[in-house]
């Protein structure tokens, strides 16, 4: 009886493991996964890309990890544009998670976690919204350009500049920008507590979805996320309390449910759901907190970018996106703090809708394509000149195709235009304004922390008067 049962576990355990090992010969070659847990054991939880790499190291182009549940990594360019453009349609989707959902407001709500017709929607539609409150013109430009100027001001009035944590500056700056355009008012730097609030809540929250991807039960005790929703819906009620539909909207909040009445895609759920996704991805800081300490750690880049600076604009107006034409090495550094200082490690993962099978998430590593591909000579420098052509003032093509912090495709990143923007125009002010060097006697700690996005250390800068 026992040598029956053991035969027949024993049959089991084998007949489940060539049943494994055919589910695994359906995805892309990767590192052979063992039974059931995949290639759990060398992940890394905390450097996720690091694991990734490690895995994928042997397989360019393609390969699959299992972690346990397959994720296909897309490791080269071309094989991104063929997947993201050739092939958009069918890498349009987004794995689906109890996680989104809670931060959602509603199931499959708003655009950054939706899929299908609403996803489609919803993006139409806020891009439209956001089109006609100026992204990509020059109202946006205004905008930054003003919040710059408060920054500015800001640091001037401060009596010590020897050390000076440029994270809650910046990151005003960048909430009062997206926060003008979302909800149609700014924060005072001088009474902006319940902001401060929300952000401590909101690195509270990042940890969290990370920790939630892989325990979505966690979402449902209520504290931590809830803090987050709790200050955009509190920015939203501000924004509508005293509108009416018959008036002209002065922000997203007011055009979204305008538009409201006439387009029946557009409800109270996905008012809430959009304006939680573009206002939670635009306060986001990291390339600009990256760019501050790049400057201050290489001294060398920023002297000659303030060079130009002071050539082309001077010192008595702020640089505007007029003068971009004329400021090559300008453009060639935001495109290097975006390759060297990428902020996501891994992509925000797609789904796919018939192919590799149907279904199989995947992450179009742009990081690996940032940090290898075998156009960036020695990728490992921070080296802005290296998208610089010949003759000193074209920038070149085929490096900046290859610069892809936002992805690509139909469904890369909605903020694109509105960051650019940011990140040229406080750049450029900051090195016109300032001399940025390390604090007496230390060393700019360029060692990112690594907990689903790359961030720098919190560490002090010494501004210096540049002019
Ligand atoms: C330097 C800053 C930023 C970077 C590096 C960045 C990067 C990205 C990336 C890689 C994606 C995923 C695209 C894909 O699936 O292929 C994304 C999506 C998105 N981003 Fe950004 N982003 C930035 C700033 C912003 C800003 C300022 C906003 C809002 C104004 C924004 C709004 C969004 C939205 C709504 C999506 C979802 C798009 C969709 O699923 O259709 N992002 N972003």
């Amino acid at each position: 009886m026992f040598l029956t049962i053991t035969l027949a576990l024993v049959t089991l355990l084998v007949y489940a493991v060539i049943q494994y090992y055919r589910y695994v010969a359906r995805y892309p070659k990767g590192e052979t996964p063992l039974p059931f847990i995949g290639n759990y054991g060398e992940l890394d939880f905390v450097r996720q890309h690091v694991g990734f790499e490690r895995l994928s190291k042997k397989f360019n182009g393609v390969t699959t990890v299992f972690t346990p549940s397959p994720i296909v990594h897309l490791r080269d360019f071309e094989v991104i544009k063929e997947a993201f453009i050739d092939k958009g349609d069918d890498f349009i989707g987004r794995p689906q998670n109890k996680l989104f959902e809670f931060f959602s407001f509603a199931p499959n709500g708003g655009v950054i976690n939706s899929v299908g017709d609403n996803w489609r929607e919803q993006r139409r539609a806020a891009l439209s919204i956001l089109r006609d409150f100026g992204m990509g013109k020059n109202v946006q430009e205004t905008l930054v350009q003003s919040a710059v100027a408060d920054m500015i001001e800001y640091l001037e009035e401060m009596d010590d500049k020897s050390k000076v944590d440029l994270h809650w500056p910046i990151q005003v700056m960048v909430v009062n920008v997206i926060n003008e355009i979302m909800f149609g008012f700014r924060h005072k730097y001088s009474a902006s507590g319940p902001l401060l609030k929300f952000l401590i809540a909101r690195v509270f929250a990042s940890k969290l979805m990370f920790i939630g991807m892989s325990f979505p039960f966690l979402i449902d005790i209520p504290f931590i996320g809830w803090h987050v929703q709790q200050f955009v819906v509190d920015n939203i009620h501000r924004a509508l309390d005293n509108y009416s539909t018959d008036e002209e909207p002065s922000c997203f909040a007011q055009a979204y449910k305008q538009r409201m009445i006439t387009n029946k895609n557009l409800d109270e759920p996905n008012l809430y759901a959009c304006s939680s996704d573009f206002f939670l991805a635009g306060v986001e800081t990291t390339t600009l907190r990256w760019a501050m300490l790049f400057m201050a750690r290489y001294q060398d880049v920023q002297e000659r970018l303030r060079c130009e600076i002071h050539t082309v604009v001077g010192i008595n107006r702020l640089p505007s996106l007029n003068d971009q034409n004329n400021l090559p090495y300008t453009r060639a550094c935001v495109l290097e703090v975006q390759r060297f200082g990428n902020v996501l490690s891994n992509n925000v993962y797609r789904e796919t809708g018939q192919s590799i099978p149907a279904g199989t998430m995947v992450n179009a590593d742009i990081h690996h394509v940032m940090a290898h591909d075998p156009l960036f000579v020695e990728p490992e420098k921070f080296a802005p000149d290296r998208y610089i052509s010949e003759d000193g003032k074209t920038l070149k093509k085929d490096l900046i195709d290859r610069t892809i912090p936002f992805s690509i495709g139909k469904r890369a990143c909605a903020g694109e235009s509105l960051a650019k923007v940011e990140l040229i125009l406080c750049l450029a002010s900051m090195v016109q304004h300032y001399r940025i060097l390390p604090c007496e006697g230390d060393v700019i700690d360029l060692e990112p922390i690594a907990l689903g996005m790359l961030r720098p250390k919190d560490q002090n800068v010494r501004l210096e008067k540049a002019f």
